[in-house]
């Protein structure tokens, strides 16, 4: 394959530093779904039930799946329907991969739509919008925004080009410049934001909402939402990962890398819950809101603080930057699919995949005005959109991976890959194998199956 002395083929590009995968792979995990999607979720499954078996579901399956994501990306170099191509010739397998591309296609669009809403929130922070306005008319002003039309397109659009923008300049110069410096920044605000929501007058009951388990709140759709939320947030399921370990070089240590990734991402989501939901509380809001819970919360955080447009807006910043280090990951495994199976060139492949996702970003963004409100399956295009990428096209793409890995892949590969030939220790290869080949697959069909209502 003609290897360079890294391990990487040379028109490849890769990582250059241990941090620099942990900040990418990190940059891809951490993003609008710690900030947006969990605490709306959390909030409308019933709380902390719903953290513990998300935290569950991030343990015994989305580790071993992020794990298995490195190593075939690794082993094969390839885009994700490239290494399934390469490593089973002639079988259907590369259909996975192709789910992938198409899950990335679908979660694009309403992620841009949901990015532009950060930068409309930036917008108003900049300008002082949320001062001195009540709850009422802080939620008043998100579903007017939302219905407007024309603002949320031209933000979501915006967003699409700045996307492609650091896509185009391809991965190093890209990618793990920008993830390096600003994913650990984005952690230090909401640790901020914390420390204010913990202080607020009539917060107690979010604390006890987000970590005191009610059962009976949990329904079978629940646990799907859970566990839909756990490919979402840590990237997986879709082949990102499988992109992003192609880039991993030879000597780095992947199992430790899925731990550090999967541990500060959750990290983020429990910090982003402990600042929202005292905050829900204390100003009456309904937890089972939806998407729009966080964009309805934090401004009211925001109000009370010293200071707080400066905080307000340093914090919409570092998110539509951490919206940013995902969505490159995303856009990402398009455009290297493109390149290396379309034989198309990065610029090509950047321009026609961000023009096609824009389509349907539009889409999206329009989804709570009056020109493209239609409502499929009980949906509206946004959420059918989020519901389908999450809680569908990633935990099958997932199954599939897992038992790819534990049952077709070979104990002998795997063990390569996760010791680095021999160089690493990997007794944890046994407990590893025994997840990927029976846990996690029959895990993640039970959820999907009992979500579905066929048992
Ligand atoms: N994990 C990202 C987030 O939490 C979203 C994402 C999903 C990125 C799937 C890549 C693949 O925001």
């Amino acid at each position: 394959m003609g290897q360079s002395e890294k391990g990487i083929t040379p028109s490849r590009g890769s990582f250059a530093s241990r941090f620099g995968i942990i900040a990418a792979a990190a940059g891809s995990a951490i993003g609008l779904g710690n900030i947006w999607r969990f605490p709306y979720l959390t909030g409308q499954n019933g709380g902390a039930a719903f953290l513990l078996v998300y935290l569950l579901f991030i343990i015994g399956i989305g580790i071993p799946v992020m794990l298995s994501e490195f190593v075939l990306g690794r082993a094969t170099q390839r885009n994700p329907v490239g290494a399934f191509k390469m490593l089973e010739p002639g079988k259907p397998w590369f259909l996975v991969g192709f789910m992938g591309v198409l899950a990335a296609f679908v979660i694009l669009a309403f992620y841009g739509a949901v990015a532009g809403w950060t930068m409309e929130y930036l917008a108003n922070s900049v300008t002082n919008a949320f001062s001195g306005k009540t709850t009422e008319e802080i939620a008043t002003m998100f579903d007017t925004f939302l219905a407007h039309g024309y603002r949320p397109v031209f933000w979501q659009l915006f967003f699409m080009f700045l996307t492609a923008l650091i896509v185009w300049a391809g991965v190093e110069k890209g990618i793990e410049k920008y993830a390096k410096v600003l994913t650990p920044m984005l952690l230090v605000i909401v640790l901020l934001l914390d420390f204010k929501a913990l202080t607020l007058e009539g917060g107690t009951p979010g604390l006890q909402f987000l970590f005191s388990p009610d059962f009976s709140k949990l329904s079978s759709n629940s646990i799907l939402e859970a566990l839909g939320q756990a490919f979402f947030s840590l990237s997986i399921g879709m082949g990102t990962l499988i992109t992003y370990g192609s880039y991993i070089r030879k000597s780095e240590n992947l199992p430790k890398s899925a731990v550090i990734v999967s541990f500060s991402d959750t990290l983020v989501a429990v910090l982003a819950g402990v600042a929202i939901f005292p905050a829900v509380f204390a100003f009456g809001i309904a937890p089972g809101s939806g998407p729009e819970l966080v964009f309805k919360t934090l401004p009211m955080i925001f109000q009370q603080m010293t200071g707080g447009m400066v905080f307000a807006a340093l914090f919409f910043i570092l998110l539509l930057v951490a919206a940013l280090t995902s969505s490159i990951s995303i856009l990402e495994v398009v455009v290297v699919y493109a390149m290396e199976e379309l034989r198309w060139g990065r610029k090509k492949a950047t321009l026609i995949a961000t023009l096609v996702v824009s389509f349907f970003g539009v889409i999206c963004a329009l989804s709570w005005s009056k020109t493209a409100s239609w409502i499929i399956f009980d949906k509206n295009v946004f959420d059918l959109f989020d519901f389908a990428a999450s809680n569908i096209l990633l935990p099958l793409g997932g199954l599939f991976i897992v038992i790819y890995l534990g049952w077709f892949y070979g104990k002998g590969r795997v063990w390569r890959e996760i010791s680095n030939r021999g160089t690493l220790s990997a007794r944890f290869l046994h407990v590893y194998m025994f997840v990927v080949k029976y846990v996690a697959p029959v895990a993640i069909a039970a959820v999907f199956l009992h979500g579905f209502g066929v048992f």
